[in-house]
């Protein structure tokens, strides 16, 4: 079950992926967590990869190919995983392809959750995150069981850096330019899958499930 997340910033994907990750035990492999860890602990690709993030641009393909592509050939994906947040770029998306098949492997599915650029800002303002597990809330949707407390490993909840308004306009303006025509690209593969992210989460999970058929 090798799985990739598309969908503009905010859409759901994280949210999704993770729940994809415990049902069906495989990785959940995020490359905007691995950036933000990389961040926290001050490693020059965190240095690098902050100065793109937080002018919400996308951080350069040669950053972020080797390290995902290094990640998916380790022992623990040999039954799948779910890619959230690459690829992000038509080179990325062919990169991966070709070292899959190197490995005699394929994207089984490109899973769309589709929600209105509209929606997103709203989401976004009141999004707050987990940097040491990745756990991702609401303030109103889907609130932790305790305020500004992470419910999965206890740590302080964050508001993101890039999830000021204008970094967030700035962050639709890149998805639509440069993410977007993945859709068409998994759509020739005949793998792309759409859900509409506008549901409640648990809606949208459900409807992911339908499609997985496990
Ligand atoms: P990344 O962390 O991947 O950010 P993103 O794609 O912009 O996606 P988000 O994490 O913001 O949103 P999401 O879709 O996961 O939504 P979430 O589930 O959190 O990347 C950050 C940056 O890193 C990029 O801008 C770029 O600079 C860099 N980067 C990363 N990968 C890269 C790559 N491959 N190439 C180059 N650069 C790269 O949900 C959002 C909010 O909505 C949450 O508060 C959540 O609780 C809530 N929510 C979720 N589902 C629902 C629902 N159904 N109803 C109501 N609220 C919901």
């Amino acid at each position: 079950m090798k799985i990739i997340m598309l969908g503009a910033p905010g859409a759901g994907k994280g949210t999704q992926a993770k729940m994809i990750s415990d049902k069906y035990g495989i990785p959940h492999i995020s490359t905007g967590d691995i950036f933000r860890a990389n961040i926290k602990n001050g490693t020059e690709l965190g240095k690098k990869a902050k100065t793109y993030m937080d002018q919400g641009l996308l951080v350069p393909d040669e950053l972020v190919v080797d390290l995902v592509v290094d990640r998916v050939a380790q022992d623990d994906c040999a039954k799948g995983y779910v890619l959230d947040g690459f690829p992000r770029t038509i080179p990325q998306a062919e990169a991966l392809d070709a070292a899959l098949e190197k490995m005699g492997s394929k994207v089984g599915y490109a899973i769309n959750v589709e929600v209105p650029d509209e929606n997103i800002v709203t989401r976004m303002s009141g999004r707050r995150a987990c940097v040491s597990c990745g756990a991702t809330y609401h303030i109103v949707h889907i609130p932790p069981k305790t305020e500004g407390i992470c419910d999965r490993c206890g740590a302080k909840l964050i508001l993101r850096d890039d999830d000021k308004p204008e970094t967030v306009k700035k962050r639709l303006a890149v998805y639509h330019e440069q993410t977007q025509p993945l859709i068409d690209y998994y759509t020739k593969q005949n793998v792309l899958v759409e859900v509409d992210g506008t549901k409640d989460m648990e809606e949208v999970f459900a409807a992911i499930c339908r499609i997985l058929g496990e």
